[in-house]
């Protein structure tokens, strides 16, 4: 298969992660006689520094050129502690999901075998915990009116839902529930929220098409508590825009690092795929950022066009990493694997999946993979 992939690095680590990214589809590329062509375009704070706008015309020219985006994080502390400023690297983000029409964000949960004890949750809430996340992502609180008074002293954010922002994105919770264990859980706050009350009514109505699968709802501040107290419950989870972003954030705790968790975000026509940690720019350039959500939201890119045996190769890759605790200090403090070597390990063993010869001691004393 032949793939136009754009490549935005963005901010912090982003750069660095995105690069084991595009190394480990080159693996993949080479395995499966696969072209994949890459090209780079600025987003966010760097894109600010460069051209004054945080999601320049080129790159949204080269993002609806291509067949996938592959996006590294956004973000700098310089406008994190600045509210007054005027343009922002977030506005990129939302500018690029608004523009490419993104509106399902579907991030995987799960907790590794091998990873159980990392999380700071007990073993057995967790053990078995294997969820997926669907979150509008250009609707609700995000996008609807923003106000502040002129003097300053109020400000609003207007929460609107139309019924076909709803109706898309259940449709495609409960056909990923289909190949799944069969059940959908809606995230809102209907006791309260008149937007809740019409995502409780359409997805309801849109249940009755899908028979054989089960619809919960769950209030939200319920299900922050259920999130954290029993999470194997959890199958599909059905949310709005705001609900998930801190939905997922909490979720990650299951899997024991947000460095493991992958997301995509699809449309009608364009699809991205970038992890769900941010930029986190204290770890900018000393090798510690863990590569793994950026390569396995590669995985996810390639399931989105069908190549499924290649998808689960770099998931076995993956596991076969965290098993030899191939890491980074987010999972294993005393690591001495950076960035790199991980995406190099991942890369490697793509590259040469039946090869019984990799040395897993000299990996460890920091010695060549393969001997
Ligand atoms: C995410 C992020 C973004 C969001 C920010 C950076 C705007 O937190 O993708 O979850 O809130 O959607
Ligand atoms: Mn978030």
């Amino acid at each position: 298969m032949k793939l136009n992939i754009a490549v935005l690095p963005g901010d912090g680590i982003g750069p660095e992660v995105t690069k084991q990214a595009k190394k480990v589809l080159e693996a993949i590329a080479y395995q499966f006689n696969h072209t994949f062509i890459f090209k780079e375009a600025l987003v966010g704070a760097i894109a600010i520094d460069k051209t004054g706008e945080p999601f320049p015309q080129k790159t949204l020219d080269l993002c609806l050129n291509t067949d996938a985006v592959l996006f590294g994080a956004i973000g700098d502390p310089k406008y994190d502690n600045d509210p007054s400023a005027k343009v922002r690297p977030e506005q990129g983000l939302l500018k690029m999901r608004k523009d490419l029409g993104l509106f399902t964000n579907i991030r995987p949960v799960k907790a590794y075998t091998q990873l159980l004890d990392k999380s700071p949750l007990k073993r057995e809430i967790i053990e078995g915990a294997d969820m997926t996340i669907y979150r509008e992502l250009t609707g609700g609180i995000y996008f609807g009116k923003k106000h502040i008074s002129n003097d300053g002293k109020t400000a609003s954010d207007l929460c609107e839902y139309h019924e076909f922002e709803i109706e898309r994105i259940a449709h495609s919770a409960f056909k990923a529930a289909k190949n799944r264990r069969k059940k959908v859980t809606l995230v809102d706050k209907a006791n309260v929220l008149e937007s809740s009350r019409l995502w409780r009514k359409v997805v309801t109505k849109i249940a009755k098409k899908y028979k054989d699968i089960k619809l919960e709802f769950l209030f939200v501040d319920n299900a922050a508590m259920q999130m954290i107290l029993n999470p194997t419950q959890f199958d599909v989870i059905l949310t709005s825009n705001l609900f998930g972003d801190i939905i997922s954030d909490e979720a990650s705790v299951i899997g024991g690092s947000i460095g493991l968790l992958a997301s995509a975000s699809v449309g009608e026509k364009y699809a991205v795929f970038e992890p769900i940690h941010g930029s986190y720019p204290q770890a900018t350039g000393k090798g510690i950022a863990n590569p793994i959500a950026s390569i396995l939201s590669a995985a996810m890119l390639l399931e989105h066009f069908g190549l499924l045996e290649e998808a689960t190769l770099i998931h076995s890759a993956v596991e076969k990493s965290l098993e030899l605790q191939i890491s980074t200090p987010d999972i294993n403090k005393k690591s001495k694997f950076s960035t790199t070597k991980v995406g190099d390990f991942i890369a490697d063993f793509i590259e040469n999946p039946d090869d019984s010869n990799i040395n897993y001691h000299n990996i460890h004393i920091g010695q060549s993979t393969i001997i």
